[in-house]
């Protein structure tokens, strides 16, 4: 709940009071009211290090922590009152700390300002998604190596330019996906590592002239070091920009997976079954069986592409150091937060259910000259040159184009007019099976390589 009575902030200085309509213009309280939990674990790592260097008494300390520990459940079990003349999450909970325990209160924001304040609670506050994140994308990850475990042997056409290129595993494409996920989750690693960076103790912007001791207050809220200049400490949002770049991309890879789901469950395709749970009718059409949460998950992502330019918008002319601007970032930040956990775990929990249909992939394969190539490499086998060898099967896919046969149904003697150098055994690399089994280098889309690789991907994955 928040109200709009009580007293105005910083108000000493002005002779005037706030225009209602700006006071509820340059409030942040409705939405930054999230950070609040690291809003108080800050304040209490920083009173602890202001007592232990004697800039606060130990009472002051103890009062302090004591009222911050209230305030905390307070605001988990919904009692706490908001306040839009407190302006945001920071002022509130002040007041609400001064009332509690009275003059010690006022003393917390000694040696900083909400400007070092805020960028910690950001880095805080990410900090801890990202774990929530993380977590969301092994499930997500487990759940693509148990399906590719299982279609390890399932032969798919695999495409370029949407055309039947060479056929594939299923196992094999679904495997492509995971290691998209990989590279996001060393991204969203790599960006932790700039956003466990420490600014408080720059103040305003210029530092505080207190004795303080920054080491043991970045120790003790978990931060690697302290950061190294008070000026970029409180402008810096590039650890922000950074995390929604590595969401951007997340979301990217969700939307490709989610238009290939979209492609394969239509009746054209009919490659898969999408679980029941996961889609919707159509008010007018009976027989509609609509892929809803790959639509919504694909239309979702540009909004999150839509967040991180409006993050770097947000930055790109800003001189130093803290610019009300800034307050800009948390909406697209927050709203980048639950759509990336929305959409992962709407994944994670239906990939488990999705279904091949294994017939039609295969059926699918072979009406595409999938093995033309392999027939190309025959001839290279047996020394004919390769551009001699993509001449002699262009004629035999023509063959079977006229003829409606797939190259393996044509006859040695078929074949043998083409080229001499075709003997019976070219039916063992004609075939779907044979083509995939002999992909079997690192990398490549053989079942027993698939399968390689599936048992070495679980053993990189977090541990469930
Ligand atoms: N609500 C503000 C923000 O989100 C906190 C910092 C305010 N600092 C200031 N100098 N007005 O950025």
């Amino acid at each position: 709940m928040t109200t709009v009575n009580s007293e105005k902030l910083s108000s000493a200085r002005f002779t005037e009071a706030t225009d209602a309509f700006v006071e509820v213009f340059t409030a942040s309280v409705d939405f930054d009211q999230r950070m609040a939990q690291q809003d108080i674990q800050g304040s209490i790592a920083h009173a602890t290090m202001l007592a232990a260097c004697k800039i606060l008494t130990e009472q002051e300390r103890d009062d302090i922590i004591q009222g911050l520990t209230q305030i905390s459940t307070e605001i988990s079990n919904g009692e706490f009152v908001w306040s839009i003349k407190q302006e945001d999450v920071h002022m509130n909970i002040e007041a609400r700390l001064t009332d509690l325990i009275g003059i010690a209160g006022k003393k917390l924001h000694t040696g900083r300002s909400r400007n070092d304040q805020v960028a910690t609670d950001i880095r805080l506050y990410l900090r801890s998604e990202i774990v929530h994140i993380t977590a969301e994308l092994s499930r997500l990850q487990r759940a693509i190596l148990d399906l590719a475990e299982q279609h390890a042997d399932t032969i798919m056409p695999g495409f370029t330019h949407l055309q039947v290129a060479q056929p594939v595993t299923f196992g094999h494409h679904l495997m492509a996906w995971f290691e998209m996920l990989s590279r996001d989750q060393e991204r969203l690693q790599d960006c932790c590592k700039r956003i466990n960076v420490m600014p408080l103790g720059a103040a305003a912007l210029a530092g505080t002239s207190y004795p303080i001791d920054r080491f043991m207050t970045a120790e003790l809220l978990g931060f690697s070091r302290p950061s190294a200049n008070s000026l970029d400490s409180v402008s810096d949002r590039d650890f922000a920009i950074e995390f929604t770049a590595a969401a951007s991309l997340i979301m990217m890879h969700l939307s490709r997976f989610s238009e290939e789901l979209i492609l394969w469950s239509s009746a054209q395709f009919d490659f898969i079954n999408m679980p029941d749970a996961f889609c919707t009718g159509s008010s007018i059409m009976p027989q509609k069986k609509n892929p809803d949460v790959p639509e919504l998950v694909r239309g979702k992502s540009g909004r999150v592409t839509g967040h991180l330019i409006a993050l770097l918008m947000l930055m790109k002319s800003q001189p130093l150091a803290y610019n009300k601007d800034n307050q800009e970032d948390k909406e697209p930040l927050f709203d980048t937060v639950d759509t990336l956990l929305n959409c992962l775990r709407a994944y994670a929990d239906m990939i488990p259910h999705i279904q091949a249909k294994k017939a039609n992939m295969y059926a699918s394969a072979k009406r595409g000259f999938a093995t033309a190539t392999d027939l190309a490499d025959y001839l290279v086998r047996k020394g004919m040159a390769f551009r001699d060898a993509h001449e002699v099967v262009g004629l035999a896919v023509r063959l079977g184009l006229e003829s409606s046969r797939d190259l393996s149904e044509l006859s040695l003697a078929e074949l043998q007019q083409f080229s001499t150098l075709i003997v019976a055994d070219v039916f063992d690399y004609l075939t779907l099976e044979g083509s995939v089994a002999a992909r079997k280098h690192i990398g490549g889309t053989a079942p027993d390589t698939v399968r390689s690789a599936i048992e070495a991907a679980r053993v990189g994955l977090v541990p469930r």
